[in-house]
């Protein structure tokens, strides 16, 4: 008997280090990908510098519109500073939110081919005011002296050279950012940050939709004053910020059957999972009931959320979030009294508990607001 327990337990001890082996607590595996800074650029010809601010000059418009997105925002925002601090100032934060060698003041590789410990050194050519663009124009467009853009033919009277790139046409220049790759054996069937592949299933990717339709809203107009009017698109990329993009998530149903109401749910709008990206963020919808004299009763609540454990191994626990074109249903027992049957929508960025840390153990000031509602009262007709 007490041979068999001590085999049991060394089994168990045994494979809890194999788990433990193949699934290290490291977000990404670190390799040449994630550990690498676009190289060094320099100023094309006829640009004054790599500032989105002088592109800005000649592509007003555009430089308008990039400000107000999120990629502008990417170093200063107030939530990255205080998670960048919790991370103890992870030097790969930066690949992705600062992507020039220029923005980092740390030229960062790996120690060896097979390590996954980091070697870090002083960059001589780091611009501070370069790193507070955080994602700009030059990080997606230059390269080498050179202005890559959309434009196949060779039409343009650009003050710069410039020079067609596939990778402004499909998705391979959002997953770079947006996609870490997943560890080769880990328990993590997805990387922790997936858009990219989330997007090549579903409805949209199966009628040729790329990230551009959906986040980079088509336009016509001239690239800048006094120039011919060209087809491109606007530089706004509205995401779980957007009141108007969460909008376009959710389509409901529903269907009288007998003494209940079957609700059905569709993500009929995201290209990927709804919410995607970021763990911390989580969709809550309440179903209510609004009486003849207006009193609601909620029917029903459902959160849309990745649960992840991260401690002593990572790993998704649950994830319900809808991928594109997927629908979930319910049912709820039917209301006797008359009335009906309403829809409110709620994106979090993260739950108040996570923000109060924030807060008081990383100095988070003026964080935006991080409960957006974005349906209020919508009506569901009930088929019966
Ligand atoms: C002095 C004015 C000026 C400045 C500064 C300038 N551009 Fe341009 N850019 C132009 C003009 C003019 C065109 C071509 C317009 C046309 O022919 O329709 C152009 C074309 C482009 C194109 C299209 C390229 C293609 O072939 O697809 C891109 C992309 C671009 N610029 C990005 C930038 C970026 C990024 C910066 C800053 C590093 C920048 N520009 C700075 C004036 C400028
Ligand atoms: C996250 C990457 C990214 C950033 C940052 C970015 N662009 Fe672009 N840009 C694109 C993509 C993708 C296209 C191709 C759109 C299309 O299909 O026409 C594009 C197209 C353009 C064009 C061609 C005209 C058009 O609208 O298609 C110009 C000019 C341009 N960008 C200038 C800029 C300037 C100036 C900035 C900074 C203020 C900037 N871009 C920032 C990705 C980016
Ligand atoms: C160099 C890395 C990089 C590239 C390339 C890039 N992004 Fe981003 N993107 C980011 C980062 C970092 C953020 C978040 C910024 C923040 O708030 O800290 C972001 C934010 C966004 C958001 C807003 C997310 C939200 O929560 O609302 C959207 C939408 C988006 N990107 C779409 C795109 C699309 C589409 C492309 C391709 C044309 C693209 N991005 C290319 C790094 C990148
Ligand atoms: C069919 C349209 C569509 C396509 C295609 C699409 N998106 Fe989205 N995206 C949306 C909508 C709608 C939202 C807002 C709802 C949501 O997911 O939360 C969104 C939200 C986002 C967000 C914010 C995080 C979040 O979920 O709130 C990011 C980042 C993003 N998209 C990136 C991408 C990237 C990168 C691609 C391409 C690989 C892409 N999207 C393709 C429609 C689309
Ligand atoms: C592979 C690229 C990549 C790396 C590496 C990366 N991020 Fe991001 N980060 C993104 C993108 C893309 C977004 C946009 C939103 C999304 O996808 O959820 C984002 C969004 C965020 C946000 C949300 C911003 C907001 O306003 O809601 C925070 C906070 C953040 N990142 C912190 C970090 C920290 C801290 C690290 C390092 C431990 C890090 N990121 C490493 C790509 C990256």
């Amino acid at each position: 008997m007490k041979k068999i327990i001590i085999w049991l337990i060394s089994i168990i001890i045994t494979l809890l280090l194999i788990v433990y082996w193949l699934n290290p607590k490291e977000i990404y595996q670190l390799n040449n990908k994630t550990t690498q800074f676009i190289d060094y650029q320099s100023a094309p010809e006829g640009t004054h510098s790599l500032k989105a601010s002088d592109c800005g000059l000649c592509h007003a418009e555009i430089y308008q519109e990039w400000q107000t997105s999120l990629h502008s925002k990417a170093f200063v925002d107030p939530f990255f500073t205080a998670y960048h601090k919790k991370d103890k100032g992870d030097p790969t934060c930066l690949v992705c939110h600062t992507p020039l060698a220029n923005q980092s003041p740390l030229l960062i590789s790996l120690s060896s081919a097979h390590s996954q410990s980091l070697k870090s050194r002083e960059n001589p050519n780091y611009d501070p005011e370069l790193q507070k663009e955080g994602v700009n124009c030059a990080g997606c467009h230059v390269r080498k002296g050179i202005v890559y853009g959309p434009y196949k033919a060779r039409v343009m009277s650009a003050p710069h050279p410039v020079a067609f790139d596939q990778r402004f046409l499909d998705k391979t220049l959002c997953k770079q950012c947006h996609e870490v790759p997943s560890k080769d054996f880990s328990l993590m069937k997805e990387g922790i940050c997936s858009t990219g592949r989330e997007s090549n299933a579903g409805i949209w990717a199966a009628r040729g939709f790329i990230c551009q339709d959906c986040h980079m809203p088509a336009t016509e107009r001239p690239l800048m004053t006094g120039f011919p009017s060209r087809a491109g698109r606007k530089h706004l990329w509205p995401g779980g910020y957007s009141t108007q993009q969460l909008q376009k998530v959710f389509s409901f149903k529903a269907q009288k059957i007998n003494d209940k109401i079957k609700l059905t749910i569709t993500n009929s709008g995201a290209g990927h999972k709804a919410p995607t990206g970021d763990t911390d963020r989580f969709i809550t919808l309440d179903f209510i009931w609004q009486d003849k004299q207006g009193k609601q009763t909620i029917l029903e609540t459902i959160k849309f959320k990745r649960q992840v454990i991260w401690q002593p191994i990572m790993f998704v626990f649950s994830d319900n979030r809808l991928g594109p074109g997927k629908s979930t249903s319910i049912t709820v027992k039917a209301p006797e009294s008359q009335g009906k049957l309403l829809v409110n929508a709620v994106y979090h960025v993260m739950t108040d508990t996570s923000l109060q840390r924030l807060k008081e153990k990383y100095q988070l000031k003026n964080g935006h607001s991080v409960h957006r509602q974005f349906i209020t009262n919508q009506e569901i007709r009930i088929n019966q």
